[in-house]
């Protein structure tokens, strides 16, 4: 469907929005009551420091971004759309998994994560981020999903090494990030990587 210059993928849930579980997490869309965590972890500098944005992270930037992610239920083709991670037994917010669909591909997506730095090292990255890729992969039929992190963000490597992706290219100061050109790993894995990894393989 055209809309907007980009094609939008719907997501066939009832009511048209993302709501997966595992034992301890939600992934869901970002709710106005997001605001406050989300401001605070946006601001911690150890969350911030492989991550493309400044810091101080405004007040009004962070509800900005509330607003626009709150209204977005499906990722569509040239545009990144963040779900919220929260966790089940508060329902508080803890984090976000990010993914872009390819303006000339759409049947390939790139994903990014963030964790508040206090729930690091639970396992709560590697417990959430496959059900972003099982929805990449299952509902919206991606061929490829791929991931892209500094060298040096080892947190973040390993995070992806541990979901079964691949490392396929490393690039040379290829990426300024805080006025600093930084080098970065470039990661990838295929539909059919996923579901032989999915049915134990
Ligand atoms: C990357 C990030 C999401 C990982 O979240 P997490 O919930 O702490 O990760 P998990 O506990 O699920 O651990 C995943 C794997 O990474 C490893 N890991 C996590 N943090 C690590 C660290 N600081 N050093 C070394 N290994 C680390 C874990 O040991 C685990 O691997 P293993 O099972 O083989 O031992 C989190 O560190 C983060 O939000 N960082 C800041 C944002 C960021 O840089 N995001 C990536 C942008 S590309």
């Amino acid at each position: 469907m055209e809309r907007n210059g980009s094609r939008e993928i719907t997501y066939p849930s009832p009511a048209n929005d993302m709501y997966l579980q595992t034992p301890r997490l939600i992934l869901r869309n970002f709710l106005d009551e997001d605001l406050e965590s989300f401001f605070r972890y946006r601001n911690d500098p150890y969350v911030a420091r492989y991550q493309g944005w400044e810091l101080p992270y405004p007040h009004e930037k962070a509800e900005q971004f509330i607003s626009i992610m709150k209204d977005k239920f499906a990722p569509k083709q040239g545009d990144w759309i963040q779900f919220a991670v929260a966790l089940k037994e508060t329902g508080g917010l803890i984090g976000d998994l990010a993914c872009y669909v390819k303006n000339d591909d759409i049947r390939q997506s790139v994903i990014g994560f963030t964790i508040a730095s206090q729930y690091w090292r639970k396992g709560f990255a590697v417990e959430i981020i496959p059900c972003l890729l099982d929805y990449l992969f299952e509902d919206l039929d991606m061929h490829r999903v791929s991931a892209d992190c500094d060298v040096e963000n080892v947190a973040s490597y390993r995070t992806l090494e541990r979901l079964g992706f691949r490392r396929e290219a490393h690039f040379v100061e290829s990426f300024l990030i805080h006025g600093k050109y930084t080098s970065e790993y470039h990661y990838g894995m295929l539909q059919r990587e996923w579901r032989t990894k999915a049915n134990g393989g």
